[in-house]
């Protein structure tokens, strides 16, 4: 049956190609403006698909982990200087060489390191001042995914720092505890310089306390995927593909056969999907439950009680685990589906007195009555695969601004993910500068641990979604899918707030 589909497509493309320079999203030929969408899909679905099928990527398995590493921790980044009010820290974009696998030194890009980078902390009612360095050999940009930040230092296409340059950003930190991220954004290099190693964690801290410590049962997990050639060398160009590049690899924390060592109590994870294209259904290998505590932008009402949870690219949980009512000695496992295995635990004897808790109730989030009868007021149709995919049939321009809001103001974005005919795929939609509240997934109540703060929301083809958008602060902010590559081939569109 899919042979069928692909010669089917291909054909269909074969007759179509010939226009298929002048269906370019963008610039529909004035005549045939009023049926753009007609025009223009069937040719860029197909294409796409081909791309999409055919490609080295879709189908990729990813390796699990043996278990023969225990866990790389990030380090916390040391502040330049900080006070109640204040906090300075320098962050570097680098280039470098690391020992992922043993005896051999991969080419990496990192932040004040040689590879990812380290846990830069952020306290509520603190103004923040970051030194921005770009030591690489190409332009970049720092981009804050989830903080609540002023356009301007939002760190998008727009603000590049060249080469051998620095530029200073200071800013308030207004938002509740969060585990947030931080990735370069340069047009079109988004994804090469995260598969090269550019991520870091960005925590906000509040006055909400927990018995939780850091590298002890508070554990962040980087969840990559990659691909590494004969020579152990990241080589993106080799293996890229336009509709996302999965890797064959399994890192966490840039370890690769990750296993991590606990004591029998509870142990919190925080998980970031930082792959660029790649989905987990993160689950436990004996079934048991786990409890989700906070979402993208910070804790849930409550705590959601799951066997399963889905992770697409971008997106952050937290999860904990209670290890106690395991044995020591007993194999469990962080799994990414029925088969594949993240991350097996080492139990320890040790049992802890006291059992780690964080107050539950923190974050009143929910819909109010007023957000429920606000009218859609910004439609966001996601279409297409591989080049030519779209937002409302436009590729990114910047020199296009699609939306303007108010600050301070919710507006309701309607979110669609428009099948094509051969399916389509998941896009993680996400919008910089906010953290938005999900209203319904196709006219439906969304799911315990979605009702809470999100910056990205992950739609199956044909579902739609209501998101409650509002931003604190002014400037141009991009929103896209963030499948990396589609990112780059310019699923992105950009709103300014006023
Ligand atoms: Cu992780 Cu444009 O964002
Ligand atoms: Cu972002
Ligand atoms: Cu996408």
């Amino acid at each position: 049956m899919k042979k069928i589909l692909i010669a089917t497509g291909f054909i269909f493309l074969l007759i179509v190609s010939g226009c298929s320079n002048s269906f370019a999203p963008m610039n529909p030929s004035p005549n045939n403006e009023e049926r753009p969408n007609e025009q223009m899909k069937p040719p860029s679905n197909n294409k796409g698909n081909q791309m999409g099928m055919m490609g080295h990527g879709h189908d990729l398995p990813l390796g699990s982990s043996a278990g023969k590493n225990e866990l790389n921790i990030p380090p916390i980044l040391e502040s330049d200087s900080e006070t109640k009010n204040d906090v300075h820290y320098t962050i570097d974009a680098q280039i470098g060489q690391t020992e992922i696998f043993d005896g051999v030194q991969t080419k990496t890009l990192g932040y004040n390191s040689s590879f990812l980078g380290p846990v830069v902390k952020l306290k509520k009612g603190q103004t923040a001042h970051l030194t921005l360095k770009n030591s690489l050999e190409e332009e970049t940009t720092f981009h804050w995914h989830g903080l609540i930040i002023d356009g301007e230092a939002d760190g998008g296409p727009h603000t590049v720092i060249e080469p051998g340059e620095e530029k200073e950003i200071s800013f308030d930190v207004k938002q509740d505890q969060a585990t947030l991220w931080f990735h370069p954004h340069p047009e079109g290099k988004t994804a090469k310089q995260v598969f090269d190693g550019l991520a870091g964690l960005l925590y906000i801290e509040d006055e909400l306390e927990d018995t939780y410590e850091y590298g002890k049962n508070d554990i962040p997990l980087i969840i990559q995927d990659r691909t590494f050639d004969d020579d152990k060398q990241l080589n993106y160009e080799a293996v890229k593909d336009p509709d996302g590049t999965m890797g064959e690899t399994l890192l966490i924390n840039g370890t690769v056969d990750p296993r991590l060592t606990v004591n029998k109590e509870k142990v919190r994870l925080r998980l970031l999907n930082g792959s660029n294209m790649r989905n987990y259904t993160i689950q436990l290998n004996n079934g048991e439950k786990f409890e989700q505590i906070a979402s993208d932008g910070g804790l849930l009402n409550e705590a959601a009680e799951l066997s399963e949870l889905q992770l697409t690219p971008s997106e952050r949980a937290e999860i904990v685990i209670d290890f106690s009512q395991f044995e020591t000695g007993e194999e469990i496992k962080l799994m990414m589906d029925d088969e594949t295995v993240l991350l097996p635990f080492k139990i320890k004897e040790e049992k802890p007195s006291s059992e780690n808790t964080i107050e539950p109730v923190k974050n009143e989030i929910e819909i109010t009555d007023e957000e429920l009868n606000l009218p859609v007021t910004k439609e966001i149709n996601l279409s297409g695969m591989g080049h030519h995919v779209a937002i409302n049939d436009k590729q990114y321009d910047k020199n296009r601004i699609d939306f303007t809001q108010k600050q301070g103001e919710t507006e309701v974005w309607e979110v669609y993910n428009e099948p094509d005919m051969m399916g389509g795929m998941i896009h993680p939609f996400h919008i910089h500068g906010t953290q938005f509240k999900v209203i319904s997934i196709n006219g439906e109540k969304p799911p315990k641990n979605l009702q809470g703060y999100k910056d990205t929301i992950s739609l199956d083809p044909g579902d739609k979604a209501k998101l409650a958008v509002k931003f604190e602060e002014k400037g141009i902010y991009m929103y896209h899918c963030h499948i990396l590559e589609h990112e780059d081939n310019g699923m992105m569109g950009q709103i300014e707030v006023e």
